[in-house]
């Protein structure tokens, strides 16, 4: 099968799903470029995805896990469960928190998890650590909306709460990873509303978050400014 976007558009049956896709160039940027390839290299691939809505990835996982004879478990609290029909699909009908009720339904351990829920450094946070033991070693755990690039003040979706919690998302992932640079690498890509991709490398379990103890607002650091614009 050839793997060009286009290719991979014309296998997209749902046409609102196709439309999204041709209109949106930023999501071709944001998950076909940044890991579609990538996932195509895992062979029989089991994905745990948290977010349906449009099925925008649904269709993109849907589609490795059928060139790679794979399994999509995608979680929802709203019932889309008649948004695909597809043998290689299950729908879970539960909040991204209930782990219970998604532990009875899906394998133990994921090639590949994506979470697409609610976009707020807390709570990407909780479900980072709630299900990074079941991804395997060598495994993608894929964190979307991570850039607040186009939510800044003036900037084409300017809007307040998107941009800040976005920030602050991005700002936590680097704490998680700047205690964990043993257990996964972390790749960020800009585009559109931006995405971040964990390797896990170890099955070491995470430690806790750290502080990032930036200097950017230090005295310091405003007196080296204020000494860069007065020699202007
Ligand atoms: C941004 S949309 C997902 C978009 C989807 N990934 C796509 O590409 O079309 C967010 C989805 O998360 C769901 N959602 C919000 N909060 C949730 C939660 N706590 N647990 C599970 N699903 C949740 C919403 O119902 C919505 O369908």
């Amino acid at each position: 099968m050839i793997k060009s976007f286009e290719d991979f558009k014309e296998r997209i049956e749902d046409k609102e799903i196709k439309q999204i896709w041709d209109q949106l160039t930023g999501l071709k940027h944001k998950f076909f470029e940044f890991f579609y390839t990538e996932l195509l290299q895992y062979k029989n691939p089991t994905i745990l995805e948290f977010g349906v809505r449009h099925g925008v990835s649904t269709s993109m996982f849907l589609d490795i896990c059928k060139q790679n004879e794979g399994k999509l478990y995608s979680i929802d609290i709203n019932d889309y469960s008649k948004k695909f029909s597809d043998l290689n699909w299950k729908f879970i009908l539960a909040e991204d928190k209930d782990q219970k009720k998604i532990e009875n339904e899906i394998p133990n351990k994921f090639d590949i998890i994506f979470l697409d829920t609610i976009h707020k450094a807390d709570h990407v946070s909780e479900i980072f650590y709630r299900y990074y033991d079941k991804l395997k070693i060598g495994g993608l755990f894929i964190i979307d909306d991570i850039s607040w690039l186009l939510y800044t003040k003036g900037a084409e979706h300017d809007h307040f709460f998107k941009e800040v919690n976005n920030k602050e998302t991005f700002n936590r992932l680097l704490e998680i990873y700047k205690n964990n640079k043993t257990n996964f690498n972390i790749t960020f890509n800009f585009c559109y509303t931006g995405a971040a991709k964990v390797l896990k490398i170890s099955d070491d379990k995470l430690n806790e978050p750290v502080k990032l103890n930036s200097r950017e607002f230090s005295i310091k650091n405003l007196a080296r400014k204020l000494y860069i614009k007065l020699r202007k």
